[in-house]
């Protein structure tokens, strides 16, 4: 299938993993969805630069096709996009930020720049500061959502309003049906997260994974309550046990405190994380 943004990034699909922190969507789960025609998206952002750049080699060996990184602007990466740009990824991927210091030093160094947005306003912006594709996330998204209205109402305005850059949908798209409503209404292609989290490929807990295959409509959540070292940025997250007893008490989320009790651990490039 044939839309601008295929013809832009070279892929054959207009199909976009989205990028998924800290490190689910890793060099597997990108290499397999460019393998497969679409554009992979690395979250890497966590790792320190010689690991970040073991990601991309690994990346490298499993893939010849285009695929992108993904950064948080949010917090620091500057370092990472330098070697980024040395590496000469072929998509730098952007979120939570303005992107506008990044597009001419990526297209000198033959790199595209997508931005994901939430409002027109941020779209129309990013499109005049000649970011390459814009992907215009609704609420419905999984994981940290800049939108505040849905999908289906999101796209087809930010289409209207930057006819000459490329839309990419997201949220809530899980399937072919998904793909063509987001033609439909004007997008040039479709990015998804939580479609792929469940797959073999993506670094997520095997619980986790089975916990999204089981979910109903009615089992997510936006919330602003994992705050900690990220206030006030609303995401989607399942309706655990945890979240129901926590609702009503989302300020005491944003406090990031250190005496915040440890619930857990999980594992980040190897390295032992505390979740509090
Ligand atoms: C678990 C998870 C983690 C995410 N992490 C990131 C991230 O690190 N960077 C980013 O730009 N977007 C991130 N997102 C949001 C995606 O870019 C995308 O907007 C979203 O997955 C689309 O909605 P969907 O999950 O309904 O497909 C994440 C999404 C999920 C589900």
């Amino acid at each position: 299938m044939k839309t601008r943004l295929t013809s832009l990034l070279q892929i054959e699909v207009p199909i976009i993993s989205a990028p998924m922190g800290p490190n689910i969507s890793g060099p597997e789960l990108v290499a397999a969805v460019s393998n497969a025609g679409g554009l992979g998206v690395l979250q890497a952002q966590m790792h320190p630069p010689e690991k970040f750049r073991e990601e991309l080699a690994a990346v490298r060996q499993l893939t010849s096709k285009p695929f992108g990184v993904n950064f948080i602007l949010q917090f620091p990466c500057e370092h990472l996009i330098d070697i980024s740009l040395e590496e000469k990824v072929p998509v730098l991927s952007f979120f939570w930020g303005i992107a506008d210091g990044y597009v001419w030093r990526a297209r000198e160094a033959g790199c595209k720049t997508m931005l994901q947005v939430g409002s027109v306003a941020d779209a129309d912006a990013a499109a005049r500061a000649g970011v390459d594709v814009i992907i215009a996330q609704g609420f419905e998204a999984g994981g940290h959502s800049a939108g505040r209205i849905s999908t289906m109402t999101l796209v087809p305005l930010v289409a209207d309003a930057i006819p000459n850059t490329p839309v990419v949908a997201a949220g809530g798209i899980a399937d072919a049906r998904g793909l063509v409503a987001a033609l439909a209404l004007g997008a040039d292609g479709v990015c998804m997260g939580t479609r792929f989290l469940a797959t073999p490929e993506a670094n997520a807990h095997d619980l986790y994974k089975y916990k999204i295959v089981e979910a109903s409509e009615n089992d997510t959540l936006r919330t602003i309550l994992f705050g900690h070292g990220w206030p006030n940025a609303p995401h989607r997250v399942l309706r655990t046990a945890f979240v129901t007893n926590w609702v009503g008490k989302e300020e005491r989320g944003q406090q990031g405190r250190k005496d915040e009790p440890i619930i857990g651990h999980t594992r980040i490039v190897g390295q032992p994380v505390p979740i509090p």
